[in-house]
């Protein structure tokens, strides 16, 4: 699991959640045991002044025992994030020109024209890069998406280096025929093992189309705590899966992932209570409601 609490979940809260409790969220996740965690991102402070302490947070951070990553749209951000040291970074794009421009102010081109540098320049650092591609099934502007789009853009992303490539529901539309359709598409183009899946919850299918891509393969699931998130320049777009919803369900399967649920619940309920909403979790839900019995 790749808990993107931190980086998806706080870039779209309404008020700028303060460092103090960034850093206590961070511990909370490390402490039960997320093996990755995405922390912020070093992107325009205009576009997502939520993102703008993110260097003030890896630098304020203890050692971890998870592996960070942070988000980095173009060069700028890079230079930031190779000096802070993470051991990931993230680069994004899209399938959908509109919501290209909207997020990165750029063509699906230009922006990866851009991106090809910067993965180079992460490579040749040594550290891991992962490539996001967003609106893989569909766009908040533009709706459906072919799946030839991800699989074309995917190869293009990997072939730049990078070394795993999130597939992005954004705004969580898929069903999971739409994400079979999808993993046998860019299967073709991008080896399964390399793939992660990331699914917004906006229409409830983020769970089930996570068991999918996990059915077709797929080993690396993107989750958020609390199941917060959202993109900003995707109007309408939910949370990510909850990450509490994604440890129960495999707990149960018997898949090991190394994450401590309790632990996480705590971690998520110590965020929601800072941030003074419930959890958009399930299973957080039922554990709250399980304690009070
Ligand atoms: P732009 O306005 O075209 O950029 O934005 P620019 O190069 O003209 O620069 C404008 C200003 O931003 C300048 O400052 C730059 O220095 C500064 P000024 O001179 O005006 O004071 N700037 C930066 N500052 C800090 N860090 C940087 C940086 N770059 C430029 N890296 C840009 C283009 C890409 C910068 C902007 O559109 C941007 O930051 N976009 C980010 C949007 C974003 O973060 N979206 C959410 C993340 S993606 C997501 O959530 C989807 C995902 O979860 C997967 C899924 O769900 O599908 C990953
Ligand atoms: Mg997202």
């Amino acid at each position: 699991m790749v808990e993107v609490g931190p980086r998806d979940g706080l870039q779209n809260e309404a008020a700028v959640v303060p460092l103090a409790a960034k850093l206590r969220l961070i511990r909370g996740l490390d402490d039960a045991g997320c093996p990755r965690i995405e922390v912020g991102s070093f992107v325009s402070p205009r576009w997502v002044p939520q993102m703008a302490d993110t260097e003030a947070v890896v630098r304020s951070l203890p050692p971890t025992r998870a592996r960070l990553g942070v988000l980095v749209p173009n060069t700028a951000g890079l230079d930031t994030a190779l000096a802070s040291g993470t051991a990931e970074i993230a680069v994004f794009a899209a399938c959908s020109e509109t919501f290209s421009k909207r997020n990165v102010n750029a063509s699906i081109d230009v922006s990866i024209q851009r991106l090809e540098k910067v993965i180079g320049a992460v490579k040749a650092a040594g550290r891991f890069v992962r490539a996001y591609l967003s609106c893989v099934v569909a766009c908040p502007y533009e709706g459906p998406i072919a799946p030839t789009v991800a699989a074309r853009l995917g190869a293009r992303l990997m072939a730049a280096g990078a070394d795993e490539l999130s597939l992005g529901d954004t705004i969580g539309r898929a069903t999971p025929r739409d994400t079979r359709a999808l993993l046998a598409e860019v299967g073709h183009a991008v080896p399964i093992g390399k793939l992660a899946w990331h699914g917004h919850d906006t229409y409830g299918q983020a769970l089930v189309n996570a068991l999918t891509a996990l059915d077709g393969g797929v080993t690396v699931v993107d989750a958020s705590v609390a199941g917060l998130g959202g993109c900003p320049y995707a109007p309408g777009a939910a949370g990510n899966l909850a990450s509490e919803d994604l440890v129960f369900m495999l707990d149960g399967m018997g898949v090991r992932t190394g994450i401590d649920l309790e632990a996480l619940a705590r971690a998520g309920s110590d965020l929601c209570a800072a941030l003074g909403r419930p959890s958009e979790s399930r299973v957080a839900r039922a554990l709250g409601a399980t304690d009070k019995r």
